[in-house]
Order: C-alpha cells, then structure tokens, then sequence
C-alpha cells in the first residue's frame, strides 16, 4: 500500500510539475504593493520604465551568474534577465479596450533555449506567478504602440552601459533601451546628466554672493565627475570674474533646466530610496534569514578556524554555511585578510595560504531570497587575542556599542558614526598610537553605517532614522605596516560589524549571535568543530 501510494505522489508531482524550488520567496501581493506605492507619488500623465538587468559575459562563452536589478525585482518579483515593467499614473487603454495601468515585456518560452539554460515564466507564468494581467514579449517591445513623448514626465533609471550590443538577440537589454530611445524623446532632447542637473540647479539657486562656496562644490564634483571640466557653463561660472559674469551663466543653466524634456532620471532613484529604506515585516523576515545565517557562519568558522588554513578555506567554511541554509549567492564579495590583509578595507583576493597567528578580518554576508546581510567578525586565527590585538579590538568594541546606542528614531543618520569616531581617537590616544583626539590620522577611513536590504549599500534618504530601517554600525582600526607608530602594531586591522534594526524602543542587534566580545570569541574558538574531523587526501606528494 505504502508503495501505491508513493507511485501516486511521484507520478502526480512528475505530471503537475511541482518543482521543488524554495517557496518563501517575497509574495506578489508585496510587488503589488510597491508598485501601487509609487504609482501614487507619481505625477499626472507620467510613465516610468524599468529595465531588468542583462546578462553579463565573464569570458568567451561563459556568463556571470545572473542578478536581477533590486528595484527591478522590488517592484516586479521577476527574477529573469531582458525585461522591462512600464508603470502609468494613469489608465491607458489599449487597441483592444482594454484597461491597464501596468505592463510588463518578458522573454519568451522557448522550449531550445530552456533546455539549455533552464525553464522561463513567460508570458503566461508572469500573469500566473507574479499577478500581472497584461504582459507581453520581450521581442514584442519594439513595436509598442506606446508613444513616450506624449507623456508629461518619463521616469527612467540612468542607463549602466556595462551590457553588450548583442545583434544577435531581439529583447535583450540593448535592444530594450534602444527601443525605448527610438521612441521616446532620449536621442532628441537636451536631456541632462544627473551631475550636470545638480550642479546646474546649484549654480542657478544660490545667490552670487555665496559664490566663493558653489566653487568649492563644484571643485569637488568636477574631481569626481571630469565630465564637467567640459561643459561651458560649469567652466564659463567657475572662471567668471565678477557677479555680473556670474549671473549671466546663472541664466544660461537655468535655459538649460527649463527646455524641456520630458525625461527625468531622478524621480525613480529617489522614491525607491525612500521606499527601500524602510523595510516591510515581509522583508524584514528575509533579511533576518540572511542576517542570521550569516552570523552562524560566523560561528561554526570561530570554531573551526587554525593557523595552519588560509583566507580562502576560511572563506569557504562560511559560504558552505550560507548553501546549507539554501542562501543562493553571497551579498558580495567575501573579504577574508589575516593581518595586514585587514587593512586592505576590500580585499577580495582571500589568497593567503596560511593565516598563521594574526587577526583574521572576516566580512561576509549571505544572500537570502535576495536580501543581504553585511556582518564582521576579526578573531584570532589561534584562538587567543595577543594583547596588542585585545587593546586595539576593545577599542573597536567599545565604538561599535558607542554607535549602535544611537540607533534610534529620530537620531540623524550621522550620528552613530560621530559617537563611533569619537571613542576610537580618545582609544587610540590612549594606546598611544595618535598624539591627540584632532591628529589627522587614516586608522579608521571609512563611514560607520549603510542601509542594507536587496542591495548590501541599500539606497536610502539618509536623513533622521525611521522605524524599520536596517543599517549597518562597523566601526574599524587599521594600522598597515609601516604606520607612523609603535611597531607592535603594525599589521592589526579590526573592523566589527552588525546589522541593527531600528525599533521605537532600543536599537535591536539582528547579528547579535556572532559573539563580539573578547571573552565570548574566545570561549567559541576553544569549542570543537566538525570539520576537526573532516580530512582531506593531500594531492601535493
Ligand atoms: N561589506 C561591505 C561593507 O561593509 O560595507
Ligand atoms: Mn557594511
Ligand atoms: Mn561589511
């Protein structure tokens, strides 16, 4: 009987195709929502264009693994390559009377390509799976019959030219954009970039008098954008010699804002900041997942780890933890630097063979139905923090705990990185490593706090905390060799990191079952691990 009823469950799962793929996946209703979210701040007869992202190649005939755009998949779900959402503030209506106020092209099922690369929802599937009721082709965008120029404003994302022109398939990205800018007003109108936009804006809304500051900004633009070294306007502002120049430029950068296009590539970057930002509990369970998973990584590597391994099979431990919790990729590159390695604040190469007794700077985050967590962990490849490296480590500790305490409502964002760098320069003139808390010194460069969410530096307002925001508090101390300092402490490098909720009450620390005191690491690294046991021939002899 038990065999009966096993044939019946294998047949009817083989003939209904259930796919044992995981179903905790963001609910369309969510989708649903965002886009019914933007659709309401958007303005009267507007239309915003979202592209996927395409494929990337990495050599030859091998691609990177596919990553869908975040905003893309906030408001779609979609998670396949060579599409576009279009989303109207009003009903449109279409040849056949139908109304619609969203639209989404996908490519098409083709049962060749699926064999070779796996199944697609298709048509069908969007409408099905992800609750879209028009939908067509990729390869049917060409010959839309919506004309964009009509609409009062056009929201499009800044293109990221870093995809193929690849003639040879109809409906991949490029073909999506060209499209898109055969029929739209893009090739046609004084369409400005984002930074010539600002700055053109700034020049245009400060009064003459205050020019002597507009030029510093813009000083520090034009080393970030060189592109503006070319523009006359910009130029023509900078060199003019007294206000009456001035204001003559000033009017030619407002001409220039004001001929109209009716593309505008700020509005969606801004709302979708706004947005983001601000996690729903549907996204703050997935992001917990992550947060979570990342934390036992931690964990089981504080346990395993020996001086004898290097960065990359340390690296390995942890990712091996994220697939066994079904976390499809990590949020970004893992960073692994033992000792001065740590001071390389991206150091992706994770290529020393043999961690010895030094710190061993672990950043990691796994991603989980896309959301990512970002944690920290530096230990002691040993198991035991030399003093040097507990001095300076308490240090680090004491800021962290410093920032998150001002993780709260209504805090500016700013703040706990201030709180942080205080306590780290009062530290580090107490270990003697700087003279005075004003020293101008590089042992912590970075900033002390990000959104996280779909993206690892989620996008954000980044103005006073809300409810439900994640960000990130990482405070570091790093001193390469060389440093002008003692040399016992040369090649530490400690950055610890946790992801915080922001709560209407205290600040909440979702990585909190990393341990991060010195103590608490400690007593980990003391305990077994499984993979004590887990040998391996050597291939070398
Ligand atoms: N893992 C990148 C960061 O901490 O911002
Ligand atoms: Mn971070
Ligand atoms: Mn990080």
């Amino acid at each position: 009987m038990k065999r009966i009823i096993f044939l019946v469950v294998f047949v009817a799962s083989i003939s209904f195709g259930i796919a044992q793929t995981p179903t905790d996946y963001l609910p369309k209703k969510f989708h649903k929502e965002r886009r019914e979210a933007l659709r309401k701040k958007m303005p009267q007869n507007s239309v915003a264009v979202v592209f996927a992202n395409p494929i990337r190649n990495r050599a030859n005939d091998v691609d990177y693994v596919f990553h869908q755009d975040p905003n893309f998949y906030y408001l779609t779900g979609f998670r396949e390559p060579n599409a576009v959402l279009l989303l109207f503030s009003n009903d449109q209506t279409d040849e056949n009377g139908t109304v619609y106020n969203e639209m989404i092209y996908v490519p098409k099922r083709d049962p060749k390509a699926e064999m070779w690369n796996g199944k697609r929802l298709g048509v069908a599937g969007v409408k099905r799976d992800l609750g879209f009721t028009k939908a067509a082709t990729s390869e049917d965008f060409s010959n839309t019959p919506i004309d964009f120029t009509k609409f009062d404003q056009v929201f499009i994302e800044q293109f990221k030219d870093d995809y193929r022109n690849s003639e040879r398939k109809k409906g991949e990205v490029y073909d999506l954009v060209k499209s898109f800018k055969e029929k739209s007003n893009y090739n046609t109108t004084n369409f400005l970039s984002t930074p010539k936009k600002r700055i053109y804006e700034l020049i245009t809304a400060s009064p003459v008098e205050n020019a002597a500051n507009v030029a510093q900004v813009i000083g520090r633009a034009v080393t970030v954008y060189p592109s503006l070294k070319e523009d006359k306007i910009v130029q023509g502002y900078q060199n003019a010699s007294n206000d009456k120049a001035r204001k003559e430029f000033q009017e030619k950068a407002s001409l220039e804002l004001n001929s109209k296009s009716n593309i505008n590539i700020e509005f969606l970057s801004a709302n979708l900041a706004e947005m983001r930002e601000v996690k729903t509990p549907e996204e703050l369970k997935l992001l917990t997942k992550a947060i979570r998973i990342s934390a036992v990584g931690q964990i089981e590597v504080m346990k395993a780890m020996k001086p004898h391994m290097s960065e990359t099979e340390i690296q390995g431990i942890h990712e091996f933890v994220y697939k066994k919790y079904g976390a499809e990729y990590e949020g970004y590159p893992s960073i692994v630097g033992a000792g001065n390695n740590g001071c390389i604040l991206h150091y992706i190469e994770n290529n020393k063979t043999k961690v010895g007794h030094d710190l061993v700077l672990m950043d990691l985050g796994a991603e989980y139905r896309g959301y990512t967590a970002d944690v920290t962990r530096t230990i002691p490849a040993n198991g035991k923090f030399n003093p040097e490296q507990k001095a300076v480590y308490e240090v680090v500790l004491k800021a962290q705990n410093a920032g998150i305490d001002a993780c709260k409502v209504g805090n500016a964002f700013w703040q706990p990185g201030q709180e942080a760098k205080r306590v780290i320069n009062e530290g580090l003139v107490e270990l003697g490593i700087i003279k005075n808390v004003n020293e101008q010194h590089s042992y912590f460069p970075h900033g002390t706090s990000h959104h996280i969410g779909l993206d690892v530096h989620d996008p954000g307002t980044y103005g006073a905390f809300k409810e439900n925001m994640v960000i990130t508090v990482e405070p570091g101390i790093y001193i390469p060799e060389g440093s002008p300092c003692d040399k016992k402490w040369w090649g530490i490098a400690v950055r610890i990191e946790d992801d915080i909720l922001i709560t209407n009450g205290a600040p909440k620390n979702l990585s909190e079952e990393a341990p991060r005191t010195v103590k608490a690491i400690e007593a980990m690294m003391a305990k077994k691990s499984v993979l004590d046991d887990f040998l391996l021939p050597n291939l070398d002899e």
